[in-house]
């Protein structure tokens, strides 16, 4: 039963045609064209940075900030298919995070990733600054997945930062539970050299030694094997130190009590089919997130706000 549901959403989507889009585009500055595999991207460059937002997923693939590298990985294995996770930038993961708890049958990290996203506005301020709103709707489908009726909206600027916020609204007659992840994928130059910082003194739930409670007490935090923890009840800024003279990068974030720490390492980047097998080397995941105890209840008529930016401090 949820098998089908799930596929009935994978075909969903593609609504939009790029001449439906034109309206909302910024001359010079924001357009929107077929990006990899045809599926439909916005386009931004500024005097400040480049990126790409596909309206699968609300899924920014690329970030770079003038005379700075790139700074998210995407997989060169990456699949571009309608209703199929793209591998690399920053999926977004709602209504859960992860497998669903009870629910085998679930995609993993939910459907807002696979499913086909409006756009509300794109705009530029005084300074430069593109942001673009893009929104997803519940409907029949969703529905039959995940039974409420909401709104996510998120706003993606494009400035020598990139800020995302996620924004969840109830529209249902109760309150509705959910987890949420910005699962932000930063390109390195190799994982096994990077220090991530800002995480001393806090639990977490190590997902590589079945899901035990530790604290953190090792600063930095470096990648010596397959890595998955989920740090709980933190707010704070997390920094990636990657090779000396490589990039430095900053995750800051609002509305999130969660961080998620991801590398595959080597054997599970060979059993990912939409990931090259030497990948796990380019990639760190810092994932703002609000799951397992920090699961976010909203009432009726609520909203919710997640933000996340990353900048480059070198
Ligand atoms: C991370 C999870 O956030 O995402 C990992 O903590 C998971 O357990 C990873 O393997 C990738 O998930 P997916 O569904 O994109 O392969």
């Amino acid at each position: 039963m949820l098998d089908s549901c799930f596929y009935a959403l994978q075909g969903r989507g593609m609504s939009a045609t790029l001449d439906s889009l034109r309206r909302h585009e910024l001359p010079g500055l924001a357009r929107f064209e077929l990006g990899e595999g045809g599926l439909i991207r916005l386009a931004v460059e500024t005097l400040s940075a480049e990126a790409h937002i596909y309206l699968q997923g609300a899924h920014v693939t690329h970030f770079q900030p003038a005379n700075s590298e790139a700074v998210l990985f995407l997989s060169r294995e990456s699949l571009w298919e309608q209703g199929k996770a793209i591998r690399g930038g920053v999926p977004i993961c709602f209504p859960w995070f992860g497998p669903r708890t009870g629910f085998p049958g679930s995609p993993a990290h939910g459907f807002a990733r696979t499913s086909e996203w409006g756009v509300a506005e794109v705009m530029v301020d005084a300074g430069g600054t593109v942001t673009a709103v893009l929104e997803l709707t519940s409907d029949d489908a969703t529905r039959q997945l995940w039974p409420h009726d909401w709104i996510l909206r998120h706003r993606v600027s494009i400035g020598s930062r990139l800020a995302m916020t996620l924004e969840v609204e109830n529209r249902s007659e109760t309150p509705i539970e959910f987890e949420e992840a910005l699962h932000t994928y930063l390109a390195v130059q190799d994982a096994r050299q990077v220090a991530v910082s800002g995480l001393s003194g806090v639990e977490y739930l190590d997902k590589v030694d079945g899901l035990k409670r530790k604290v953190q007490n090792a600063e930095p935090i470096t990648i010596v094997g397959e890595t998955d923890r989920v740090y709980l009840n933190t707010a704070t800024t997390c920094e990636v130190d990657d090779l000396p003279g490589a990039q430095r990068l900053r995750v800051s974030k609002t509305g999130s009590a969660t961080t998620v720490v991801w590398n595959p390492w080597v054997a599970k980047a060979a059993a990912m089919a939409d990931f090259a097998d030497d990948e796990w080397l380019e990639m760190v995941c810092i994932e703002t997130a609000n799951a397992g105890e920090n699961t976010i209840t909203l009432e009726s008529g609520g909203v919710h706000r997640m933000q996340s930016a990353i900048e480059v401090l070198r």
